[in-house]
């Protein structure tokens, strides 16, 4: 039985959700565990497109449980609407449980997150603007709402009200920006709180009820490693714990109860919104991955900052999450590439490096040193065993395991849940 934690090892959208959806299967109980809607979360099955923002991948399997995790920020309308899609393609809400420790977006985080943004200008941090930010710095404030507050109308009026009478203040007076109405707060997130009601629950006893019962638990993690707020390249980071310690965090249960860690990593790297990425492609090849690879943000249709496989990144990521083995994903937008490179080390003020300095400012300063590879030209969107692989892709896989020391179990050549592939 192997409790797994599915985490990105980049910069987010490494295919998790490919990859939960594709371990799906054989589990019992999904729960997401950190994040909010900056998460977008792609599925295509049989030529259907599924995108997940909230709700875990694992829905679209009959026999799965899923969780929204303690660690979680929830948008109200942006759940709502989640749910309704589902709901249209068949999918009941009645597998789905949401932690009563959650925390609510609320209006106001999304106002700050944007007049924050603006008031960086230039040093603005690319953010998704859905208010992740604002709603985990309340949490971490003890202003927060949570999903047991927002549920009960007397307590999410009380809430509503002392937020305001704050918020309001700095909205006005600080950035000269409107007032909320709390009344009409409550009018309208009261309508939410009906729909979240019935699905609320205490779900760090049902997950560890279920552990118990030996049931296999996917943890599903949102963003990636180098967007952890401890973790990441920060300042350039998102708000919570996408590293795997964050299936703790985020869900409840004891890190002895973790089995496989499995790091998602694309066959290259990208990267969405500013901050310093070392292997980045500012010419005709990044515009060929991005093209190839429809580098575009499920969130926010954002065009995504592309470029070479940096092993520095990955070996830092098994490291931070304690990696079991790697899925690698997208590897077939390399196709048709003459050469492929993959930074093996970091030339930094003269000194040849594998490891990350622990200092980002001194990261800008690195220049990646490459290991280039020969390509593959043959179309491997429709290989299922790894033995069929061209003898350049197994060199390319066989290269970041010997650069990473952790051994790539799964392979994705397409976004369909069958172009996958297992290595025994
Ligand atoms: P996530 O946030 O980590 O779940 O990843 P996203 O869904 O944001 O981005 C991954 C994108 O790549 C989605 O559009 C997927 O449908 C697509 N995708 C996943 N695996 C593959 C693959 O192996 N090859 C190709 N070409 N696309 C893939
Ligand atoms: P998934 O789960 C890629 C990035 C934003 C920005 C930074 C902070 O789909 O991999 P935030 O809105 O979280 O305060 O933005 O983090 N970011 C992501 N990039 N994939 C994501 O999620 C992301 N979620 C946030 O672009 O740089
Ligand atoms: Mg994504």
């Amino acid at each position: 039985m192997a409790n797994t934690v599915v985490v990105g090892a980049q910069w987010g959208d490494e295919a998790k959700g490919k990859v939960v959806d594709f371990l799906g299967r054989n589990a019992d109980v999904i729960v997401r565990y950190n994040g909010g809607n900056n998460a977008g979360h792609t599925v295509v099955v049989d030529g259907q497109t599924f995108k997940f923002h909230l709700v875990p991948c694992g829905m679209l399997w009959p026999q799965t449980l899923n969780i929204i995790g303690d660690g979680e920020v929830i948008d109200p309308p942006v759940l709502a609407k989640e749910l309704d899609t589902l709901a249209g393609y068949g999918i009941s809400s009645d597998r789905l449980k949401i932690s009563l420790n959650a925390h609510i977006i609320m209006p106001y985080h999304q106002t700050f997150d944007r007049l924050e943004e603006e008031r960086k200008g230039e040093k603005a941090i690319g953010t998704t603007s859905r208010g992740i930010g604002p709603a985990y710095a309340d949490k971490a404030s003890r202003v927060g709402i949570r999903v047991a507050d927002f549920i009960d109308p007397v307590r999410l009026r009380t809430r509503i009200a002392e937020n305001l009478a704050f918020k309001n203040e700095v909205l006005t007076k600080v950035y000269g920006a409107p007032a909320f109405d709390e009344q009409a707060m409550f009018d309208e997130y009261s309508a939410y709180a009906d729909k979240i009601r019935p699905l609320a629950a205490n779900t760090n006893l049902i997950t560890h009820q279920a552990y118990k019962q030996g049931k296999e638990i996917l943890f599903e993690g949102a963003q990636g490693t180098l967007l952890d707020l401890d973790y990441g390249t920060y300042p350039f980071v998102t708000s919570s714990h996408p590293i795997a310690g964050g299936a703790c965090l985020g869900t409840g249960v004891g890190p002895k109860q973790l089995d496989r860690i499995i790091g998602i990593a694309k066959a290259y790297t990208t990267r969405v919104g500013a901050g310093v990425f070392p292997t980045e492609l500012l010419d005709a090849t990044g515009d060929f991955i991005r093209e190839a690879g429809h580098e575009y943000g499920t969130t926010t249709g954002r065009a995504r900052r592309c470029g070479w496989l940096d092993a520095v990144v990955l070996r830092y990521s098994a490291m931070v999450n304690g990696l079991t083995d790697f899925a690698v994903t997208l590897l077939d937008v390399l196709t048709g590439l003459e050469t492929v490179k993959v930074c093996r080390a970091y030339m930094c003020d003269g000194v040849e490096t594998e490891t990350l300095p622990a200092d980002w400012e001194a990261v800008k300063q690195c220049v990646p040193i490459y290991d280039e590879l020969p390509g593959w030209s043959e179309d491997i969107t429709g290989v299922r065993k790894y033995e069929d692989f061209p003898a350049n892709v197994k060199a390319y896989v066989s290269h970041i395991e010997k650069l990473t020391g952790v051994e790539v179990k799964i392979l994705s050549v397409g976004p369909d849940r069958m172009a996958t592939i297992v290595r025994e």
